[in-house]
């Protein structure tokens, strides 16, 4: 076992774990934050998604160890004093989801994508979620949001 010591959603929290936990299983079964979620066994579909020290991981495919001391966001802390995060509102506002599995992953790449390009194209974006699966949408009203997110006049479509 080794001692972990790191900040989730702005708690710092302290464990025990076995080295080969996974983050996102450190974060579903110790921390409670079952928003984060697994939606695959090959690190492709980005379901996991997380920010570790402000930038967005699979945490599925990052050691519980390996987040010692660091800074985690997961969905759950997205939002401040009771407002949605602005990236929240505009899937909401634009229908970006059906079953809504993919979607807090999708929402935490989307808004690492939007600190390195706070204006991106339709392209950009597409390029920006490559990473993340939705088996349901087909990705539009995904790509609507994160440019209505941006304020780019990309949700007026
Ligand atoms: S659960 Fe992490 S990439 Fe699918
Ligand atoms: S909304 Fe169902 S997987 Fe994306």
């Amino acid at each position: 076992m080794a001692r972990i010591e790191l900040t989730v959603d702005g708690a710092k929290v302290s464990d025990d774990v076995e080295p080969r936990m996974l983050l996102v299983q450190y974060l579903r079964e110790k921390v409670g934050k079952t928003g984060t979620v697994i939606g695959c066994d090959t690190s492709n579909c980005g379901a996991c998604t997380v920010h570790l020290d402000g930038q967005s991981v699979k945490s599925c495919n990052v050691l519980a160890v390996q987040a010692d001391g660091g800074e985690v966001t997961t969905i759950e802390g997205l939002a401040q004093d009771g407002e949605l995060h602005p990236m929240q509102a505009a899937f909401h506002e634009c229908h970006a989801l059906q079953c809504g599995f993919c979607t807090p992953g999708m929402i935490m790449q989307a808004v690492d994508l939007l600190k390195e390009n706070p204006d991106p194209s339709e392209e950009e974006v597409r390029l920006g979620i490559e990473g993340n699966l939705c088996r349901c949408t087909g990705y539009h009203n995904i790509v609507k949001a994160v440019r209505t997110a941006a304020g780019s006049g990309g949700g007026a479509a």
